[in-house]
């Protein structure tokens, strides 16, 4: 019997996931650190939390499930993307790292824009510069930091340095690599225009391999800090938002996941490199090989209910808070909520935007407030879905929801109505781990392909279909969704300047 471990590194926990080749979940472990905002708009972890927590994980779930390690027989790794890890020659960690949701960088963005040609950078790389990419926070360190980046000789992503420490190699997968703004989608490469237009060396980069792919082995001072077995073989992986495709089965044109965490994405297989002409969509390759993905990422999605509860409901359970929602109209009489709490991306990349509740009466209540906010949070997703079907990925034949917010009924069916879709729901629901796992699979052999792992592995378990009357209602409130953040973002920015 062999076993396989997906480890995540994500922003607040490292999650080690061990499984058996038949794809059930044996025992997962998490081990907890915090990240530091030292300034507004920064966001920064030193690399040694993600290394402690990663041993501290892969050691608890060895103990707690009894499994040998000699039978795991694979590793897959995967994690939060975009983070900035710089080390020197010796392999030493050189700063903090700097994270995804780090927003310092406004003005690197637009200098890479001006070298580049924003139109010319979305042709090689898929994407605009956005303040949480990778490229520009190198620019920002060269600008700000010149004597420590002066001894930089590696550049790593978060995930990466985890591998780095278990195996001794620089190496990436080319999902997570996508997510840098220095990679070619179409080639699944580096692209030398933008390195060279950024001044950035190619040595620095680790190179780069398909999501299944074996990258190296687990290293003897790894073995003996872990538990695993040196030698044990460790695939590429992949960013967090295609390692969690892989682990719901969004892994081919057609099937559409839908992640409503903290943040929500909406996110989709292609089988050519599709990018949104305007680099509203996030353009990068897939986990799963010759695949690539086009993505909606939403800032504040569960977010905004976790901000609504703890604020406005201290201490009430979600069930209790959510039940009288469902008694209240559709549309919530007239009362809109807009969810960038934390600024946004999709579609609006405005670090400076704000929520609001918009049309407030008498006659609302703490349930209309509630509704709305699950309703803002739905239409803001529907504006990455419209995007997608933008783009010509219109052979839409299923839409697959998971994270925390598809455990609520009144959510799914807010959602079906709102996107005007069937949503299902399916077997899995440890998210990046478990695609990290389903890869370090493959990569050993233990299923031929991605898609056959999906196949095998997952399934649906539940089934929320739109309701016409409802979706004509929320169509002519979302018109007047899609209206408000143009009509309020010069006064957020204002308000931001206060
Ligand atoms: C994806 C993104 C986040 C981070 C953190 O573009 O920024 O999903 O990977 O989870």
């Amino acid at each position: 019997m062999s076993y396989f471990l997906g480890i995540d590194t994500s922003t607040t926990a490292t999650k080690a996931l061990l499984m058996r080749a038949s794809g059930a979940v044996v025992a997962v472990a998490s081990s907890e650190y915090p990240y530091e905002t030292p300034r507004p708009l920064w966001s920064e972890q030193h690399p040694n939390l993600w290394w402690g927590a990663t041993v501290a994980s892969i050691r608890q779930v060895l103990a707690d499930s009894g499994v040998d390690p000699a039978r795991v027989a694979g590793v897959g790794l995967t994690g939060q993307m975009h983070g900035l890890v710089l080390l020197d020659e010796a392999g030493q960690v050189l700063r903090p790292a700097i994270l995804w949701n780090d927003q310092r960088t406004g003005a690197q963005c637009d200098e890479i824009r001006r070298r580049l040609g924003k139109a010319r950078l979305i042709r090689l790389t898929g994407n605009d510069a956005l303040t949480g990419f990778t490229a520009p926070k190198i620019l920002w360190v060269q600008e700000h930091e010149p004597d420590l980046f002066a001894r930089a000789r590696h550049i790593l992503l978060p995930k990466d340095y985890v591998r780095y420490k278990l195996t001794g190699d620089f190496a990436t997968d080319r999902a997570d690599a996508a997510g840098a703004l220095l990679f070619d989608i179409e080639a699944r490469d580096w692209s030398t225009e933008v390195l060279d237009a950024l001044e950035i060396p190619a040595a620095w980069l680790p190179r780069t391999h398909e999501g299944p792919e074996v990258t190296g082995q687990i290293s003897t001072d790894a073995a003996l800090a872990t538990g695993l077995r040196a030698g044990t073989p460790v695939v590429g992986g992949g960013g967090d938002q295609a390692a969690a495709a892989v682990g719901v089965g969004a892994v081919a044109p057609g099937i559409i996941a839908l992640t409503l965490g903290t943040s929500g994405v909406v996110f989709a297989s292609t089988d050519r490199p599709l990018v949104e002409p305007e680099g509203r969509l996030h353009a990068f390759c897939h986990a799963v090989p010759g695949r690539w993905h086009l993505m909606g990422v939403m800032l504040s999605a569960a977010g905004s209910l976790r901000w609504y509860r703890d604020t406005l409901a201290p201490g009430v359970g979600f069930d209790a808070l959510l039940a009288p929602a469902a008694e209240t109209p559709t549309g919530s009489e007239g009362l809109l909520f807009l969810p960038y709490l934390t600024g946004e991306r999709t579609p609006h990349p405005d670090p400076l935007a704000r929520g609001a509740f918009v049309g407030l009466t008498v006659r609302h209540t703490q349930p209309h407030l509630t509704r709305a906010v699950l309703e803002g949070v739905a239409f803001g997703l529907r504006d990455s879905f419209e995007l997608i079907k933008s783009t010509g990925q219109t052979e839409i034949r299923q839409v697959r929801a998971s994270g925390g917010g598809a455990k609520s009924p009144l959510w799914l069916s807010i959602l079906a109505n709102v996107f005007d879709v069937e949503l299902v729901t399916v077997n899995t629901a440890e998210g990046a781990a478990y695609g990290a796992a389903l890869l370090a699979a493959v990569g050993a052999g233990a299923w031929p392909d991605v898609d056959t792992a999906c196949q095998q592995s997952i399934h649906v378990t539940g089934v929320t279909t739109p309701r016409p009357d409802e979706v004509g209602r929320y169509d002519r409130t979302y018109a007047i969704y899609r209206d408000l953040y143009p009509a309020l973002r010069a006064l957020s920015h204002r308000l931001g300047e206060t």
